[in-house]
């Protein structure tokens, strides 16, 4: 298990490979797999302005695509005036993947919250209703 800490730098340092020459909000996340590995992802933005994918699906795409299965927690690093939570899309795909998630929610200036994702999305639609 990494370090919160640790996670938090991971996630500061992805930030600053965000592509956003659009809005100029750099968000950068580091998400932690069961098995210990980390993954980093930024967002990036396209011309085409929805085609956008935000910070943490990209972190979670790159965990999936190289097969890691479970997360434990997830750094998310931005810089506004209040910390900033994944939008309503991230959170939606972050719990088809983990319906428990650490949710550490930081920025530059070394301020940091944490949160359970399920209080930030307390009603979700999921896998089991499917069936
Ligand atoms: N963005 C993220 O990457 N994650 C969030 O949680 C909020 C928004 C990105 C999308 C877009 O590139 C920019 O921030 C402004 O919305």
């Amino acid at each position: 298990m990494n370090g919160r800490a640790t996670l938090i730098a991971s996630a500061l340092e992805a930030r600053l490979r965000a592509h956003a020459p659009y809005s100029h909000f750099l968000v950068g996340a580091a998400l932690e797999a069961a098995d210990g590995r980390v993954f980093t992802g930024c967002n990036v933005e396209s011309a085409s302005y929805g085609l956008t994918i935000c910070a943490e699906r990209t972190a979670l795409f790159k965990a999936i695509s190289e097969g890691a299965r479970g997360f434990a927690r997830i750094a998310i690093a931005a810089e506004s005036p209040s910390l900033t939570p994944p939008c309503g899309a991230c959170r939606q795909v972050l719990r088809d993947h983990c319906a428990e998630l650490e949710v550490i929610l930081c920025n530059p200036r070394g301020e940091s919250k944490v949160f359970q994702l399920s209080e930030l999305f307390p009603h979700p639609f999921h896998d089991q209703m499917l069936s």
